[in-house]
């Protein structure tokens, strides 16, 4: 099969992330930095190693910190320069001219209405969408967009990576009705957002990676708010599964929920004890911690 190369990711960070207040009151939920590298850093280094081109971000008031993020900070660079200092930790930080788009949504209506503010910049091919307050570590050159965008140049159609949780933890998430499964591919024969305690078709959840085609958007256009009076990007999806093929795609490596204190908590760990520089640091004081 030779399905149309994904070329654009849409970055939803227009969320009031009240689940970090106060952190959050003054700074972007995707600015939070695991260990030093801001949550939105590491998702738009997953959309550039999966051939991304254009980065797409649905910003809202108080986000603009996020556009300067991968601006030229001018000043900095200028006097690290002189002090002769490495720039390296600012690579990935600029993109490409004309590569970068910013859009408001002007009020946080829900996922599906974020993502519905693209519509225009992504026109009519299939676009990849990153959550970045789900982190998701894979390996150098296998993060999940890479590993997604593999499965889909053999499956073409819709992709969301699935991933398994306890069943007492589906009520805070979209949820799959599984079909045949294949390797890492898993047929979706219906979705449902945030299922009532008891009635989840399965504890296999929708994990902040999409690939998306643009049919979506028109299905989104007359979208009904629904679970939690918010514009659902997965009621949106669950309407063209039937008419257009649908997989689930289970992830390689590691997820970390940022949008959660405790799954950040882990992640700053997690890639603290991986690095260098601080990893063995940290190993000693967390032992001391935890005897
Ligand atoms: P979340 O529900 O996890 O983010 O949305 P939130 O609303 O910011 O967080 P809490 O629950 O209040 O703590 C997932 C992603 O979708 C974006 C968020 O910014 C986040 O990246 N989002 C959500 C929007 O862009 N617009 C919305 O209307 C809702």
């Amino acid at each position: 099969m030779t399905a149309r190369t994904i070329r654009k990711a849409v970055f939803p960070v227009a969320g009031m992330g009240t689940r970090f207040l106060p952190a959050t009151k003054a700074v972007a939920k995707e600015l939070l930095p695991v260990v030093d590298r801001p949550l939105i850093q590491y998702a738009v280094d997953e959309a550039l190693e999966a051939g991304i081109e254009q980065m797409i971000f649905i910003t809202g008031r108080g986000k603009n910190a996020i556009e300067d993020h991968f601006d030229i900070a001018f000043e900095l660079e200028v006097m690290q320069k002189r002090r002769g200092k490495d720039l390296s930790a600012l690579e990935g930080t600029r993109l490409a001219p004309g590569n970068a788009v910013f859009l408001r949504q002007q009020e946080p209506l829900g996922l599906g209405h974020a993502i519905w503010c693209a519509r225009e910049i992504v026109g009519n091919e299939p676009f990849a969408i990153i959550l970045p307050d789900e982190f998701m570590h894979g390996a150098p050159g296998r993060g999940c967009l890479r590993q997604m965008v593999d499965a889909y140049e053999r499956t073409g159609g819709n992709l969301i990576c699935a991933l398994e949780v306890p069943m007492e933890e589906t009520a805070a998430y979209g949820v799959l009705d599984p079909g045949k499964s294949d390797g890492v591919l898993t047929e979706v024969k219906g979705l449902v957002e945030k299922p009532a305690p008891g009635t989840a078709p399965s504890n296999l959840i929708v994990a902040g990676r999409y690939i998306l085609q643009p049919e979506v958007m028109k299905v989104l256009e007359t979208q009904e708010a629904g679970a939690g009076g918010e514009i659902q990007l997965t009621d949106a999806m669950a309407a063209m599964i039937g008419t257009q093929p649908f997989h689930g795609v289970t992830f390689d490596g590691n997820r970390f929920d940022c949008g959660s204190k405790a799954g950040y908590i882990e992640a700053n760990l997690a890639l603290a004890l991986e690095r260098e520089d601080i990893g063995a640091h940290i190993r000693n004081f967390a032992r001391k911690l935890v005897c």
